[in-house]
């Protein structure tokens, strides 16, 4: 079976009510045979959700507490993702690692409490620029894989992200041969892991810098199903041929 590629977008901290015309744009837009999913800030799921209902693109939070409520001040949980209409979540992103300390192990929760919410995860591993020059690039992907995907993940409930931190926002993105590196050692890692046929499933996104400029020779990789794009998502003009590649 080809696995269906990904065209996700990852918002981050960036936009306000207005911009459910870009969300409008994309839906009228969107072409193509990829899956869609668009993951705003937490104050505009629910809004989002609404608007998008009965189309192509689906959207996701950024993150989610383990637990499925409590007293977590600031917290959201999978179960409120999932009821204000998100169907994705992303955990483990470089910037909640970075900004919030957040170790493999609190990754691993919260994946699997988006399982517990119905939630697909979008689990996020990467290695930083000083990791990559001491050629630890496949060590650090690889622990991260096996901390941060919990046993019962399958190509159902999660899609895994590769972003190197330091292509992330900058512009730099690594060569087609190491992004070839990069995503045949996770399949085969996850093969190890899961068996060759569950792995086989998975959808491995790349993402760092992706654009429309670069996108249709990244997405032609072999083992990439698709991209988690920050800045080039956040205009559906941007998106569009994004998504256009990732068909
Ligand atoms: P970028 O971000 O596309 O702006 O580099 C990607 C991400 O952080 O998911």
């Amino acid at each position: 079976m080809p696995r269906v590629k990904i065209a996700a977008g990852n918002w981050k901290m960036n936009g306000l009510a207005g911009s459910v015309s870009e969300l409008d744009a994309l839906i009228a837009g969107a072409a193509g045979g990829a899956e869609v999913v668009i993951c705003p800030p937490a104050t505009l799921i629910a809004a989002f959700a609404a608007r998008a209902r009965d189309s192509r693109v689906a959207i996701g939070g950024q993150d989610c507490h383990a637990a499925a409520s409590g007293a977590h001040t600031g917290d959201l949980s999978a179960e409120m993702l999932a009821d204000a209409g998100a169907s994705h979540v992303i955990v483990g992103h470089s910037e909640r690692r970075a900004d919030h300390g957040e170790s493999d192990a609190a990754v691993r929760a919260k994946a699997e409490a988006a399982w517990r919410a119905g939630l697909v995860a979008i689990i996020c591993v990467g290695e930083t620029e000083s990791s990559r020059d001491a050629g630890d690039t496949l060590g650090v992907v690889g622990r991260q894989l096996r901390g941060s995907v919990p046993g019962g993940a399958t190509a159902a409930n999660t899609v895994i992200a590769y972003e190197p931190v330091w292509a992330i926002g900058t512009g730099r993105t690594p060569t087609l041969a190491e992004i070839a590196e990069v995503h045949d050692f996770m399949r085969a890692d996850l093969a190890s892991r899961f068996g060759t046929g569950a792995a086989d499933g998975f959808r491995l996104l790349y993402g760092g810098s992706v654009k429309p400029t670069n996108a249709a020779e990244i997405f032609a990789v072999g083992n990439v199903d698709g991209g988690l794009v920050g800045g080039a998502s956040l205009k559906a003009g941007d998106f569009l041929p994004i998504v256009a590649a990732a068909s």
